[in-house]
């Protein structure tokens, strides 16, 4: 693999540090994810108030690591063909932290429990649970970390208007126009320009909302459309976790190539799907809003129509790419390898209960159940965490991993308890088992119970790649432009 290895060590310090905090965070949110389970399946004892609490912590937590360490893995790549700046990355960190430790006041200390998604007005009617500074302290720190990513992308657009003359023109829309497809465009700049575009504008987005939502919290008379927070809101969550495996998937298209010794070219079909997906993912959200009978029907029947659409050309081309990669190039499969052809598969599986609660007819009945929690289990927990890890492995290790039988065993039980985590959650669902319920009712015990036995097995299994990671962290390398 063509690569150098940059002399200066602030570069690789700074990955270290989101590698680091990344996979320990990772770990206690796991540790709180298996505790929901467990109190859910009646097998500990928490009152309602904590659980929401702890769950509030679970998804906020779970979905600002999944979009840092999958910014740490774009940084990492898109170093490769332009200059990033290790301040503006490590600005990011830095804002995020403090809004980490704001959110951890205001769940700890002032008791917030409305959930990671905020949804107005929720925050500002606690019935007596948390008062206005809590759930200014929440939201307070979701800009701090917004403005952080914001910072981040600002630095990668500027670095490839810079080599590349545009956003427009990384994303290779020139060459799409054109017809004349340069096959040395390195598809982690395609990927790069798709997330900048996206994510600026989600976050642009959430910020208004979270903005105008701290103003009411203060100021009530000063009241916000339900249903505009709503459309708001989720639009920009829901364009943030996607974001995430985009930004992951440019690991992908590195790591493969430097295992089978085959480069990933682009073609005219890669590019035309990404082109259709930054548009798709930012239309596609009103699926969250199906059962809001006062949305403008126009928008319902795009928001199911586009479901079934969003995120499958670029999940095509890269499963394409990706077999067509590896297909007889004799690979040695190993933990980082083995890793990431894995996140690809859960990422694929992930889709189809998604399309399923995509259609309207069903929404009405499962999208307050577990089959939600189901199907992004799947895809974040399947998917987006074994791509992040792998390629975290592959940053530490290069293409030269050591394997264990622990290692191989471990891997093994991650898989087959985490699918089993996530199929008893889509099985509630189809049962009609509530979401974000802190007790359950004593009919949903059984599968409940399944569900948390083999959460505690995906925990100790990730604990094992976790630590052991860690424990490679002085190893890892970082590569420049
Ligand atoms: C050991 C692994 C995990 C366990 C045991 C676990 C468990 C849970 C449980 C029990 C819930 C509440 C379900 C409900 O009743 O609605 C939940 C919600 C959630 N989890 Fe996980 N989880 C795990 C991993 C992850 C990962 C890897 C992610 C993302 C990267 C994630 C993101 C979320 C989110 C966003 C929510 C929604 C919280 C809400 O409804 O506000 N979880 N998880």
């Amino acid at each position: 693999m063509s690569e150098q290895t940059v002399k200066g060590a602030p570069a690789r310090l700074a990955f270290q540090l989101y590698v680091g905090i990344g996979v320990a965070v990772f770990l206690l949110m796991m540790v709180a994810g298996a505790v929901l389970r467990m109190a859910q399946g009646a097998w500990i004892d928490i009152p309602a108030n904590y659980f929401y609490q702890i769950m509030t912590l679970h998804g906020a937590g779970m979905v600002g690591t999944s979009g840092l360490a999958a910014a740490a893995v774009m940084w990492y790549f898109l170093r490769r063909h332009v200059d990033l700046s290790t301040g503006a990355f490590l600005t990011m960190l830095g804002l995020s932290l403090v809004g980490v430790v704001m959110i951890l006041a205001s769940i700890g200390i002032g008791g917030f429990a409305a959930a990671w998604t905020f949804l107005y007005p929720l925050p500002a009617k606690s019935a007596g649970l948390w008062g206005p500074h809590a759930a200014a302290g929440y939201v307070g720190g979701l800009i701090f970390i917004g403005v952080g990513f914001l910072v981040f992308y600002v630095d990668c657009a500027i670095a490839i208007i810079k080599r590349y003359g545009g956003l427009l023109r990384g994303l290779g829309i020139d060459q799409l126009l054109s017809g004349k497809i340069d096959t040395d465009h390195p598809p982690t700049v395609v990927a790069s320009s798709m997330v900048i575009i996206i994510n600026v504008i989600g976050i642009a987005v959430g910020a208004v909302v979270l903005v105008m939502t701290l103003v009411n919290l203060y100021v009530p008379s000063i009241a916000i459309d339900a249903l505009l927070a709503k459309n708001m809101i989720f639009f920009f969550g829901h364009v943030f976790i996607n974001a995430t495996i985009y930004m992951a998937v440019t690991g992908v298209y590195e790591i493969l190539p430097a295992y089978t010794g085959r480069p990933w070219k682009i073609s005219r079909p890669f590019l035309a799907a990404w082109a259709a997906v930054t548009l798709v993912v930012m239309a596609v959200y009103p699926h969250h809003t199906l059962m809001d009978f006062v949305q403008p029907k126009w928008a319902l029947v795009l928001g199911q129509v586009l479901s079934y659409l969003s995120g499958i050309p670029v999940l095509l081309v890269t499963i394409w790419g990706a077999l067509a990669n590896l297909h007889r190039s004799g690979v040695r499969w190993e933990l980082p390898l083995r890793l990431i052809v894995f996140g690809l598969l859960g990422w694929s599986i992930g889709i189809i209960p998604a399309i399923i609660d995509g259609t309207i007819r069903v929404n009405y009945v499962m999208h307050n159940t577990l089959w939600v929690p189901g199907h992004f289990h799947l895809y974040l927990l399947l998917g987006l965490l074994p791509m992040l890890l792998g390629i975290m492995y592959f940053a530490a290790t290069r293409a030269n991993w050591q394997e264990s039988v622990a290692d191989r065993l471990m891997f093994w039980i991650y898989g087959v308890a985490g699918l089993v985590f996530c199929l008893f959650l889509l099985l509630g669902g189809s049962s009609s088992v509530p979401r974000r319920f802190a007790v359950h009712a004593q009919e949903w015990l059984m599968l409940t119970q399944i569900g948390a036995v083999a959460a505690v097995l995906v925990l100790l299994a990730s604990l094992y790649l976790g630590i052991k990671l860690l424990r490679r962290l002085p190893h890892l390398q970082v590569g420049g432009a």
